[in-house]
């Protein structure tokens, strides 16, 4: 179970990554055209908000059977055991927070404007997170690209 649960948490980022672009540069175009906020918007934000709460219930998964997670003397001092078993799920967590509350800000907010720029703020610092907790596999040799 966990060689697959790996490979998927690690293949969904792109559907992920992918998402939040798509969803951030319609909600720029949108906000910057004055374009009404439609169902269809609406969707693109609610699937990639989706898409980030299945990673982080993957992730939660993983962090309690992953060997890269331990906790012991040299978790702090060694490079990998302490991204995975710290940064990583805070960094994560973190983003995941942010594209909740931008889509139920955006939710909120009865202007199209205002809804376009609620998403794409929100939308914008969680891909930046997210890009930035990525254990890409120059960073940490063994991290795969899928
Ligand atoms: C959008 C959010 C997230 C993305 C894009 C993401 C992405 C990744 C990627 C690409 C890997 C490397 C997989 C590999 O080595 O092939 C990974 C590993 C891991 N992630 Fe995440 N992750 C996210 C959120 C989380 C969260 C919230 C947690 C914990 C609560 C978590 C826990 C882990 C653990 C424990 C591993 C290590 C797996 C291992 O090598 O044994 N992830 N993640």
């Amino acid at each position: 179970m966990y060689p697959m649960l790996k490979h998927a948490h690690s293949g969904l980022r792109w559907v992920v990554l992918l998402l939040l672009i798509v969803a951030i540069a319609n909600a720029l175009m949108k906000w910057r055209s004055g374009k009404t906020y439609t169902d269809g918007d609406r969707k693109i934000t609610l699937f990639t908000m989706i898409g980030a709460h299945v990673q982080l219930i993957l992730g939660l998964i993983l962090y309690f059977i992953s060997p890269a997670v331990k906790f012991n003397e040299y978790t702090m001092s060694d490079k990998v055991l302490r991204f995975y078993s710290v940064e990583h799920l805070t960094i994560m967590i973190l983003a995941i927070a942010l594209i909740t509350i931008g889509y139920s800000q955006a939710k909120k907010k009865v202007e199209a404007a205002q809804k376009f720029r609620a998403t794409f703020i929100y939308y914008l610092i969680g891909l930046l997170l997210i890009l930035a907790g990525i254990p890409w596999p120059f960073r940490f040799p063994g991290a795969g690209w899928f």
